[in-house]
């Protein structure tokens, strides 16, 4: 779906805000294109390059959170007892925003990254921000960022939503204030390869999550710790790592940062969602192409032995 409807520039303390119902697509009229930043776009990477503006909400012990702000984008103040850095209670999602021809701008299903934030912050004893506030603060970060919105065809504006438990905690318990921050940054491909095939290596050593643990929600804690095993596959001439079950140490799991399908002919094959992959947005996205397409789309148990990944 697609809404054309004019939009303004947030204003810096853009507090009287109501939330707009949300859609499954989200386009916005960018009748002010020509305000594009000067920036090398042919060699973006996937690296950070500082915006103009944040958005930020916070949310006390009564669960709700408040009108947010666009704010400049910037360090923000944290108590050294934080539960987010003492405990690690925080979610973090991942979507982006592309730039069309036809001078609008597109957020790829917005409102499945909401939902995956709400699910995650069940997990996590964590309140979350509601659908459509989640959809409109992107909305909101999005348009106060425009001008970071790559051309089209050169990258994409990567939308990074956080919700971490903010207040000060000192005995392991959920935090008492909980933060909903979004930032944004112009990207390239995540892999330095493009659209060319990566190598992986098979981790059979480390497991990123075993039944039970937190792998199918998007925590920040489930990524310092493959960080070990992603330097040691970069050491060896891999982009990354592909991980195998906790229990079997046999079955397919997932890459560090992304899903993975298996092809043979017509047949496309993947993990089933059972708690220790992430319910990623692609994979859905696919599956759902994929079957329309004509594919056999088979989601459960992947054995490696004979797979074209
Ligand atoms: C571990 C993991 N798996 C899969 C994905 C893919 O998710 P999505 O398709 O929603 O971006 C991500 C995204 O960052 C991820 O971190």
């Amino acid at each position: 779906q697609i809404q054309t409807r004019g939009y303004s520039m947030p204003t810096l303390h853009h507090k009287d805000h109501t939330a707009v119902g949300c859609q499954a697509s989200v386009a916005t009229k960018y009748m002010e294109t020509d305000d594009i930043v000067d920036l090398d776009w042919e060699n973006l990477g996937f690296g950070l390059v500082d915006t103009d503006f944040m958005y930020m909400a916070k949310c006390g012990p009564d669960g709700n959170f408040s009108n947010g702000e666009i704010l400049p984008f910037g360090p923000i103040a944290l108590s050294p007892s934080a539960g987010v850095l003492n405990y690690g209670q925080g979610l973090f999602e991942g979507l982006k925003a592309y730039r069309k021809t036809d001078g609008y701008i597109l957020l790829f299903r917005p409102e499945e990254n909401a939902v995956r934030m709400k699910n995650g912050s069940d997990r996590m004893c964590m309140p979350a921000p509601s659908v459509e506030q989640f959809v409109d603060a992107v909305k909101q970060t999005v348009l106060a960022n425009k001008r970071w919105v790559p051309p089209t065809g050169k990258g994409s504006l990567y939308i990074r939503p956080l919700l971490i438990g903010s207040g000060a905690i000192l005995g392991l318990a959920p935090a008492p204030e909980y933060t909903f921050l979004i930032y944004v940054s112009p990207v390239g491909n995540y892999f330095k390869e493009g659209l060319a095939p990566i190598n992986l290596i098979i981790e059979d050593n480390f497991h990123r999550a075993a039944p039970g643990g937190t792998g199918g929600v998007k925590t920040i804690g489930n990524y310092a710790s493959v960080l070990k095993a992603q330097r040691t596959a970069k050491e060896k001439g891999y982009s990354d790592v592909l991980y195998l079950d906790a229990v079997h140490n046999k079955y397919l799991e997932e890459v560090s940062s992304c899903n993975i399908f298996v092809v043979k002919g017509n047949a496309i094959s993947t993990p089933a969602i059972e708690g220790t992959i992430l319910p990623g947005i692609t994979r859905k996205s696919i599956i759902e192409v994929a079957e329309s397409k004509g594919y056999k789309v088979n989601v459960g148990h992947q054995e490696l032995i004979g797979s074209t990944i």
